[in-house]
């Protein structure tokens, strides 16, 4: 079932951390699309939203019955300053909460805001080849394979491909970047 609808999607806040850290939290200790080992604190957690939101970037939470279900974000690529209009995204949602739509409608404001800001290119780096879930939600907004990195990570006692999928945002490459970052 869909219930997205349900779902109210809007920038992050300060009073987020929480729910994101506990969203994320799960994600580091249980799953392999993310290759952090140790789960941040709310502290670092904060760091982090900070550090997106100063550099004009968008991090949004999925609401659902007043409670934050789930998160997304794009951050800098790379730190060179040629990158600077490509931009990496994260979404994570509930554990609990998966399947029902609330990533497919973060990833869609997402997008919209990325390309807003002036960004030409959305990467997702994603951990596991066999991450079923993200490489289907990217698919579905219009992301295409870019390349594969075998075994880049190792966790849970296994080694880790990295699929890249991307998709190009606005005009794309048919023309300079004329605003944003
Ligand atoms: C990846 C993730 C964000 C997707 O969010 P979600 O709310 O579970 O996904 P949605 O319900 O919005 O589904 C989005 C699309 O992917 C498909 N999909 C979701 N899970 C799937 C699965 N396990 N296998 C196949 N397709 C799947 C859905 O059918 C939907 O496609 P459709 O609109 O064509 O039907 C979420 O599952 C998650 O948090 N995963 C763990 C963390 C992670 O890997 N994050 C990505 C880091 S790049």
């Amino acid at each position: 079932m869909n219930d997205s609808k349900t779902a109210l999607i809007r920038p992050a806040g300060e009073a987020d951390v929480a729910a994101i850290t506990r969203i994320y939290r799960h994600h580091v200790l249980c799953g392999t699309g993310t290759f952090e080992i140790q789960p941040p604190d709310e502290v670092d957690m904060l760091q982090r939203l900070q550090r997106v939101m100063q550099r004009g970037l968008p991090w949004l939470v999925a609401e659902r019955g007043g409670d934050v279900a789930g998160f997304a974000y794009a951050n800098w690529f790379r730190e060179r300053e040629a990158y600077r209009w490509t931009l990496e995204d994260s979404v994570y949602v509930d554990a609990l909460q998966r399947g029902q739509g609330l990533g497919s409608a973060l990833l869609q404001q997402l997008l919209l805001a990325c390309e807003a800001q002036g960004a030409r290119q959305l990467l997702a780096v994603i951990g596991d080849s066999a991450n079923e879930s993200s490489i289907a939600l990217h698919l579905r907004h219009g992301f295409t394979r870019g390349g594969l990195m075998p075994a880049v990570g190792w966790k849970f006692g296994r080694w880790l491909d990295v699929v890249m999928m991307q998709k190009a945002l606005g005009p794309g490459a048919t023309d300079p970047p004329t605003h944003g970052a």
